[in-house]
């Protein structure tokens, strides 16, 4: 069946509240001008921006016109222009007057074209203000439309912990219901993410070894090297699991270890998902060592600059407990994994930024290539997510020559390769909020059951201070606490 323009294109108009911030004016503005260029939106697309600092409409769409040209990468192309129809309110989202503005804002803009009233409210905003707008909307009946639709997306992290996460949904389904609700984890919307799911799921090959029979380990690594930058207030609270592990390193293990869904349809994606977060051995408390390792980074170099330690980081505690660097061992409890770690690491001020997931698998059951020179290592698959997208297979060969020497080569495939540039995440998630398709958004109980999993790590640590804080200096891989951590199961942190 066709679809039809409206469809294809819907024409809606994108309120964003926090449209003044940070991740407005670096990630949504570029998307935002990306979309635009390419023809993917309707040309009664608008966008309402709301925040307290003072903007006229024509200076927020300067601002945001600056932020797609500064955050738009040179592959990318040139950013292309906004919109036509920008507005700004100014006020504070405490303040029920906002409300009324903006419903007169909006009928003006929904009356000025001739399709459906639809809306998109985007929460660009510090977590805890969520509820007072979510309030807001529902009093003030700018929540519900008639002969239209409402999706509303909410940004990471889903709450502090499981409790707020939890209030966070009931706060987020008096206002919605589950299929109006988007949560965002840019991670879904990368290339590279997505690849986990077509390599596994669109290949014979890999998936008949993709089990605990040929699977020695797995290992996830998400690494910075950039420290807190302008987010100390944020950071200082949340600290690297919250920062992290409970949304990107969380959707890349479970699009690693789900179960083929029945269709490429969200429901049963998400609900793959879901089922394999249940199956994760919840974590033993008062054995957290032999499970997680936390760091914090001191003084050090990275990239050639010297940079200063977490500590003495502008509006940082300087006796901050705060971890900026984990390393979580995870069990799977199910037919497919029982027996295989999956070791997971994330850090700030690292030596580099590298993102990826790597399977190692078994070695062969019996070597008899002993007199062999070289190391027989075992073969992995190495998913890069970021920086330079693409997969790698590592295999032994034979060194040319009457020796017989076994060295390990790669079969590279970058995904530069295929010649379309790679859009960022925020790009297409943006797009698939305008047609209504929740695959690569982050269900209710998806986001709770990940709170789940971490929050036995989250409250053994804060109920315990770190004796060694800081424990790793910037520019290294993280502590070393986090190779003996390794080194207890017979196995090595991969080389990034
Ligand atoms: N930035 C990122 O890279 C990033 C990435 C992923 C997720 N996120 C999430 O996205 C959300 C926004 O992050 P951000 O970095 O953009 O934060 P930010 O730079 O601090 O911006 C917050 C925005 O909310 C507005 N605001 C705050 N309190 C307000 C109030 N009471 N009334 C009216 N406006 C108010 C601010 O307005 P004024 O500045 O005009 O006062 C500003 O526009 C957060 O939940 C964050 O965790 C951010």
């Amino acid at each position: 069946m066709r679809r039809t323009e409206d469809e294809i294109r819907p024409p809606c108009t994108l309120v964003i509240f926090g449209a003044s911030g940070d991740l407005a004016h670096r990630l949504l503005a570029p998307a935002l001008a990306h979309l635009n260029r390419d023809g993917a939106l309707s040309p009664d697309f608008a966008i309402v921006g709301i925040g307290r600092t003072e903007y006229s409409d024509e200076a927020f769409r300067e601002r945001l016109e600056d932020g797609a040209k500064a955050f738009t990468p040179p592959t990318q192309g040139r950013p292309g222009d906004m919109p036509e129809a920008v507005r700004y309110l100014r006020g504070s989202f405490e303040d029920r007057e906002l409300y009324r503005r903006l419903k007169a804002t909006l009928e003006d803009t929904e009356n000025r074209r001739e399709g459906p009233p639809n809306r998109i409210f985007y929460f660009a905003t510090p977590p805890d203000a969520d509820e007072t707008i979510i309030e807001a909307l529902v009093e003030t009946g700018l929540a519900r439309v008639e002969n239209g639709w409402v999706r509303a997306v909410v940004e990471k992290p889903f709450g502090h912990d499981l409790a707020s996460g939890r209030h966070l949904n009931e706060v987020l389904l008096r206002a919605f219901r589950e299929k109006q609700i988007y949560r965002i984890d840019h991670y879904l919307g990368k290339e590279t993410v997505q690849n986990i799911f077509v390599l596994r799921f669109a290949n014979g090959i890999f998936e008949p070894l993709w089990n605990h029979r040929y699977i020695d380990h797995v290992q996830i690594s998400v690494a910075e090297s950039v420290g807190i930058g302008h987010r100390a207030s944020f950071y200082e609270k949340a600290g690297v699991v919250r920062d992290m592990f409970q949304n990107h390193i969380m959707q890349l293990l479970t699009l690693t270890t789900m179960e083929p869904p029945a269709a490429y349809e969200s429901d049963a994606i998400r609900a793959e998902k879901v089922k394999v977060l249940e199956s994760i051995r919840p974590f033993p408390t008062k054995e957290i060592d032999d499970w997680a390792v936390r760091g914090q980074y001191g003084p050090g170099v990275v990239n050639g600059k010297r940079v200063p330690g977490y500590r003495e980081e502008p509006n940082i505690d300087p006796q901050s407990t705060t971890p900026t660097y984990a390393a979580l061992k995870i069990a799977i409890d199910n037919w497919r994994w029982a027996g295989v770690p999956f070791y997971l690491r994330s850090g700030k001020r690292l030596a580099k930024r590298v993102t990826e997931v790597a399977i190692e698998f078994k070695g062969v059951p019996h070597r008899f290539f002993h007199k062999a020179s070289g190391e027989l290592l075992p073969n992995v698959l190495r998913l890069h997510i970021q920086p330079d997208e693409g997969v790698s297979l590592k295999f032994g060969v034979k060194v040319p020559g009457s020796v017989l020497q076994i060295q390990s080569v790669y079969m590279d495939f970058p995904y530069a390769k295929l010649g379309a540039p790679i859009a960022g995440g925020y790009e297409r998630l943006l797009l698939d909020v305008t047609h209504g398709d929740q695959t690569l958004f982050i269900r209710g109980d998806e986001a709770e059951h990940a709170w789940e999993v971490l929050t036995p790590v989250l409250e053994a640590w804060e109920s315990v201070p770190p004796p060694d804080f800081p424990n790793y200096a910037a520019g290294t891989f993280g502590p070393e606490t986090a190779d003996k951590f390794l080194e207890k199961d017979q196995r090595r942190w991969r080389t990034l």
